[in-house]
């Protein structure tokens, strides 16, 4: 058993998808997130820009002393899991390897859409977590750098949001998926548009919800659960508190206002 906490971060709102399943699997866990809405989006940065950010969000993190954390975001899982997992002894999980792996278990017919960020897709990271898995699997990627701005600023379901998915989606549908990976944790927040476009021959991969079920096993193989009945759960964020708080709380259902924090993170390397 342990009453530590468990740490999620991501660029901005998109590790919340994690965080919603992590609420449901785990009531009794305590949580700290850290959204870095200052300087979202990574997904479009150098490899190296976006190294130096996860350092610093993790370090920030790792100051709330938690048992576990969970990388909630394609970009960071793909680009700096390996450095982030040198800086701590405590299990850091990414959203790459479940996702792939749930992918995988669902396609019928081998073929396997990925939608993420552009430093996602350039990394190769889904390619070579299915590769492993099965080479036969015939993988298409598509960077969707559209839809982060469009998660941030609340457009989750709306006639613009309809477009820029029809634009990203139409190489998958030429290619005849039946299994597309949402690679970037954000994009689960515009399922409704995306499922509805794509239909329901198509089987969505959440990676903030395969994400969350690998931590999950992670801690209840380690003994490491805590024994309590609800968790208290604090949101950090880089910038202002009130777009956050308003999206978060849709998103998760119940209103957050009084948990969300703004902070700085240490930026000095
Ligand atoms: N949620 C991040 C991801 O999973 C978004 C990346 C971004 O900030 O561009 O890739």
């Amino acid at each position: 058993m342990s009453e530590q906490t468990i740490g999620v971060f991501d660029s901005g709102l998109g590790g919340l998808t994690a965080v919603r399943e992590l609420i449901k699997i785990l009531p009794g866990e305590d949580i700290v997130y850290f959204g870095d809405t200052a300087r979202v989006p990574y997904g479009t940065r150098s490899r190296d820009t976006i190294r130096k950010f996860a350092m610093q969000d993790l370090r920030f993190l790792l100051d709330k002393n938690p048992k576990a954390v969970l990388v909630a975001c394609g970009t960071i899982s793909s680009v700096a899991l390996s450095d982030l997992r040198a800086m701590t002894e405590i299990p850091v999980i990414g959203v790459v390897e479940p996702t792939a792996r749930a992918a995988c278990n669902a396609t019928r017919n081998g073929k396997i859409g990925i939608l993420g960020t552009s430093a996602t897709v350039k990394s190769q990271s889904y390619q070579t977590a299915i590769g492993a898995i099965d080479p036969s699997i015939q993988l298409t990627a598509q960077a969707c750098p559209l839809f982060v701005p469009l998660v941030e600023n609340g457009y989750l379901d709306h006639p613009i949001t309809e477009l820029a998915v029809k634009e990203y989606i139409a190489p998958l549908q030429e290619a005849g998926v039946d299994t597309v990976i949402l690679g970037c944790t954000h994009y689960p927040l515009l399922k409704p548009v995306l499922g509805r476009i794509l239909g329901d021959h198509v089987t969505l991969i959440d990676s903030g919800k395969e994400a969350a079920l690998a931590l999950a096993a992670a801690l209840k193989a380690q003994n490491q659960l805590s024994s309590a009945a609800e968790g208290q759960r604090r949101y950090y964020v880089s910038d202002e508190v009130g777009n956050f708080s308003h999206i978060a709380g849709m998103f998760l259902n119940q209103n957050i206002d009084g948990a969300v924090e703004k902070v700085s993170v240490k930026t000095d390397d």
